[in-house]
């Protein structure tokens, strides 16, 4: 397991109703950031449990964590002064396969909530490889909404909401009856949000195209400990996955949802 270190919040911002971004800064020099890995962060205070949360975006000097207040670890970390120190282990976990598609091909990334941000950096990498990408963003509201712009300079953004309030009223199943998601034909599939979303894309999409999903909604710990993320494994029934150790992302043929 690698070790923690301590990096500084150098902005946070309120992005979305409970929804906040903040930018985490390390001393040493970063890795490359495979999209779709997690960091862990121990927000302080009192708070003796790790949290984790997915990277949004990451470059030479920092990351970027897009979050939904859930709890006090992400209350404490919404309400952290700039220049905070804050406990991080990572980048950890199994991210998205850029290698997956070609410079041409066709990138269809589908995301539910706060199951969304990770898609940003996912799309800027395959952009950057030449790929097309198309979003499918499904949020509650339009007081849920974030980060429409960034995703739009990446790719055609096709929104859903519960209420209608923007795009198309529903799911990200209603926006797959659309003429612009008909019109785009995947050569890979790549989801993250809630376990009723991955299951539609699992069921509809991953029997005819390649289909990873990221299942970093069922992480409590996220350091292997409290086997919260367990997930069947569909070729073997005498084995499971450990969502945070083996994923957060899986391939969508691999996983009983
Ligand atoms: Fe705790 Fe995976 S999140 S074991």
């Amino acid at each position: 397991r690698p070790a923690s270190q301590m990096m500084e919040l150098t902005d946070r911002q309120k992005i979305a109703a409970g929804v906040y971004s903040v930018r985490l800064v390390p001393d040493e020099p970063m890795p490359q950031v495979v999209p779709g890995t997690f960091l862990d962060l121990l927000p302080g205070g009192l708070h003796v449990l790790r949290r984790p949360l997915s990277i949004a975006d990451a470059d030479e000097q920092g990351y970027t964590l897009i979050f939904r207040v859930v709890g006090r670890g992400t209350d404490q970390l919404s309400r952290s002064p700039l220049g905070a120190r804050i406990d991080v282990l990572g980048p950890l976990g199994h991210g998205f396969d850029l290698d997956a598609v070609q410079p041409g091909q066709r990138a269809l990334l589908v995301g539910g909530g706060v199951g969304i941000p990770p898609l940003y950096l996912l799309g800027r990498r395959l952009v950057e490889r030449g790929v097309q990408v198309q979003f499918r963003l499904g949020f509650r509201d339009r007081n849920d909404i974030f980060w429409v712009d960034e995703f739009s300079a990446l790719g055609e953004v096709l929104i859903s909401t519960d209420d209608g309030s923007v795009g198309t009223k529903g799911t990200v199943a209603q926006i797959a009856q659309t003429d612009e998601a008909r019109r785009f034909i995947p050569d890979i599939v790549q989801a993250c949000g809630p376990t009723p979303m991955l299951r539609w894309v699992k069921s509809t999409l991953a029997p005819t195209v390649r289909t990873q999903l990221s299942l970093e909604e069922r992480m409590a710990c996220g350091v292997g400990a409290c086997y919260a993320c367990v997930i069947g494994d569909a070729k073997n029934p005498d084995h499971q996955f450990r969502v945070c150790y083996d994923g957060p992302v899986l391939e969508a043929e691999e996983v009983v949802l």
